[in-house]
């Protein structure tokens, strides 16, 4: 019998690169918002760790499953360290990804230091509230303008060290090779190896 787990957003890139790195582990099955329904969770949360938490508690209490959920931020060292936590409304509420993306243009117009990471924190949380915490950074530099159709978000913009191209120039597979997300889901697999094999007592 496999293991329920429920990914726990509702960011459609998300889910299939969360399923592109983890969905080849035994034992588990990976249910998204499309096939069990959960509420939307607000990132009143003042840093990643607190957001990724409130959203795996959440749904983990409301679904009564296991819940993987995950909360990225970019960090651009000349804008000590913003849009960070708040990169999904960096150019106000409502605003898409390209209105995102000008905006960092903008503030970054003629700064020469363009070093910026993505970093992700994924939390796992069972419905009783225990969780496990795991991180990945990805560092890079913020291209002069966005190139690219591939990925999500601010990918049109970031170049990771030791490459020309941007993250939306890659195919989907070399992003999920090397991103923040992999390397934080990645630290997840023996916790989540344990769930399956059913080491983890639920
Ligand atoms: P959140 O983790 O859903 O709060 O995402 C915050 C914002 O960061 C998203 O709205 C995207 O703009 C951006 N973001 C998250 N992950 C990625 C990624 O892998 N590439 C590019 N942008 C991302």
């Amino acid at each position: 019998m496999a293991f329920k787990v429920v990914l726990a957003t509702k960011n459609p890139h998300k889910v299939e690169e969360i399923l592109a790195i983890l969905g080849d582990i035994p034992g588990i099955e990976w249910l998204t918002f499309r096939d069990v329904p959960f509420s939307d969770v607000e990132e009143v949360g003042e840093t990643l760790e607190e957001n990724a938490i409130l959203k795996a508690t959440a749904v983990a209490r409301e679904t009564g499953l296991p819940a993987l959920a995950e909360d990225t931020g970019l960090e651009v060292e000349a804008l000590g360290g913003a849009p960070g936590v708040r990169s999904a409304r960096f150019a106000g509420a409502g605003k898409d990804y390209r209105a995102n993306n000008e905006k960092l243009l903008r503030l970054l117009e003629g700064v020469r230091n363009r070093r910026a990471r993505f970093r992700t924190v994924a939390v796992l949380a069972l419905p009783d509230g225990r969780t496990w915490k795991a991180e990945g950074v990805l560092e890079g530099e913020i291209a002069g303008a966005p190139r690219g159709e591939h990925g999500f978000g601010y990918d049109p913009l970031f170049i990771p060290e030791g490459e020309t191209r941007t993250l939306a120039e890659m195919p989907p597979e070399e992003k999920n090779e090397i991103s923040h997300r992999r390397r934080a889901l990645e630290a997840m697999r023996p916790i989540l190896h344990e769930l399956s094999s059913g080491k983890l007592r639920l």
